[in-house]
């Protein structure tokens, strides 16, 4: 990669956003109001805003390894916050994608170091749901299923905090589990009932 080459990449960008409208940057420069939180994975393969075809200002966008959303992540949990509480988002979205190295990595008896801890909440997510994986034979199919119950897990994780509680409530904000398939581009809708994981795990989260 060439470092100078994206600096003239972004002159090249600037002249062409200004050649669409003149006043783009001093418009993009006023505020901020994406109606979207996207958390997704940090994979150099899965590009947030171009894989929804969305422009700069639509989407506020978070991204780690294997797309988590651990109760105890200052950065995860701040992120929803302000997203929630300030910007007023009505949709969050936790996008996984199948080929991701980080769902692999947890799958894998291997010493990952500073990684250990991280990875740990996807072999939680595992040992949740160890009967429904150890029924799957094949093995890509197991870890594509685990891919799915780690995005299902995160949007969980996501509605156990507070902010969204009262969001879920107040304006009936809405929480999406979606995968990204690098090998045909498609994103995918899990189509997770919510309201019906609501109703089971709220007996022990419910904080408002
Ligand atoms: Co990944």
């Amino acid at each position: 990669m060439n470092i100078a080459q994206i600096f003239t990449n972004n002159q090249q960008w600037i002249e062409e956003k200004l050649h669409i409208d003149a006043a783009y940057f001093k418009n993009l420069s006023k505020s901020q109001n994406p109606d979207i939180l996207y958390i997704g994975c940090s994979d150099s393969r899965v590009s947030a805003e171009e894989l929804m075809g969305v422009r700069p200002g639509e989407v506020f966008v978070h991204r780690n390894i294997a797309n988590m959303v651990p109760n105890t992540d200052l950065s995860a949990m701040s992120v929803i916050n302000y997203a929630v509480t300030n910007l007023k988002v009505n949709h969050i979205v936790v996008c996984g994608h199948y080929y991701c190295t980080g769902v692999k990595a947890a799958m894998q008896s291997a010493d990952m170091g500073i990684l250990n801890p991280w990875l740990r909440n996807i072999r939680d997510v595992y040992r949740i749901h160890k009967d429904e994986l150890a029924s799957i034979n094949d093995e890509e199919e197991k870890y594509k299923r685990l891919v799915e119950l780690n995005v299902q897990e995160q949007c969980v994780n996501v509605l156990k905090t507070s902010d969204v509680q009262k969001a879920y409530k107040d304006r009936h904000l809405t929480v999406h589990g979606w995968v990204f398939d690098i090998h045909s581009g498609k994103l995918i809708d899990l189509k997770i009932d919510f309201d019906k994981i609501l109703e089971s795990i709220m007996e022990i989260y419910r904080i408002i």
